[in-house]
């Protein structure tokens, strides 16, 4: 090949990747959250949120969900709605209670962002045997930081079938932000209880 073709081949190469999007290899959001429709977003330390975005996702039908600290600002504010779930780590502490991706972006990204009218609903996963006391409190961090950024919540639940001592995820007296799972004492209900949350949500309008 001539080296003016070679030279116009690489132009053209390099112009098409000069408006690829940048994904450092991670699964991203399809269009569905880019523009409108409804994004699942979560984070995880060992898999377990993970676990229960699938069982979200594959209740809703068919879902994208990914990691909370991949996401773009067109991506959560270009979607109709969010599902956001979070695990806690951060035992008893009042900030940053997941200990995960999510405390950067609350604190860090969710500031600047227009979340004004937003549908959200919030997904927790805990362990209400070995932290009762603190069962799930990053779901009730990420319920009251976007409930302040003017986000609507969906899904409240009821705190009855849980064994627990107290939970900041417990709003308006007695319910849950969301659906609270727990995959270390009662993983065998997780599945039916997003199944169950997602039905309430298309009652309610979320979809
Ligand atoms: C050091 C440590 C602290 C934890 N703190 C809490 C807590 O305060 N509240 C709670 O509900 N679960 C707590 N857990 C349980 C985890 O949140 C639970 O195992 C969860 O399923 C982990 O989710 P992930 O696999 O998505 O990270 C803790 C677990 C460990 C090992």
């Amino acid at each position: 090949m001539k080296l003016s073709a070679c030279l116009a081949l690489f132009a053209l190469a390099a112009s098409a990747d000069a408006f690829a999007p940048i994904t450092n290899g991670a699964p991203k959001a399809t269009s569905t959250a880019l523009f409108g429709g409804v994004g699942i977003w979560y984070s995880s330390s060992t898999g377990n949120t993970e676990t229960v975005a699938d069982y979200i996702a594959s209740a809703a039908g068919g879902l994208d969900y990914n990691d909370i600290g991949d996401a773009t600002t067109e991506e959560i504010e270009g979607a109709d709605a969010l599902i956001v779930g979070a695990p806690t780590w951060h035992t008893g502490a009042d900030e940053q209670r997941s200990g995960t991706s999510w405390d950067e972006w609350l604190y860090d990204t969710l500031p600047s962002l227009n979340m004004d009218g937003k549908k959200v609903a919030v997904f927790g996963v805990g362990d209400q045997q070995s932290y009762t006391d603190n069962f799930c409190d990053a779901a009730g961090e990420l319920y009251d930081l976007l409930s302040a950024k003017g986000c609507k919540i969906y899904g409240l639940t009821s705190t009855e079938g849980y064994d627990h001592q107290a939970s900041k995820a417990i709003v308006e007296g007695d319910k849950f932000c969301g659906l609270m799972c727990d995959e270390d004492n009662q993983y065998d209900l997780s599945e039916g209880r997003a199944q169950s949350w997602i039905a309430q949500l298309k009652d309610e309008g979320f979809f």
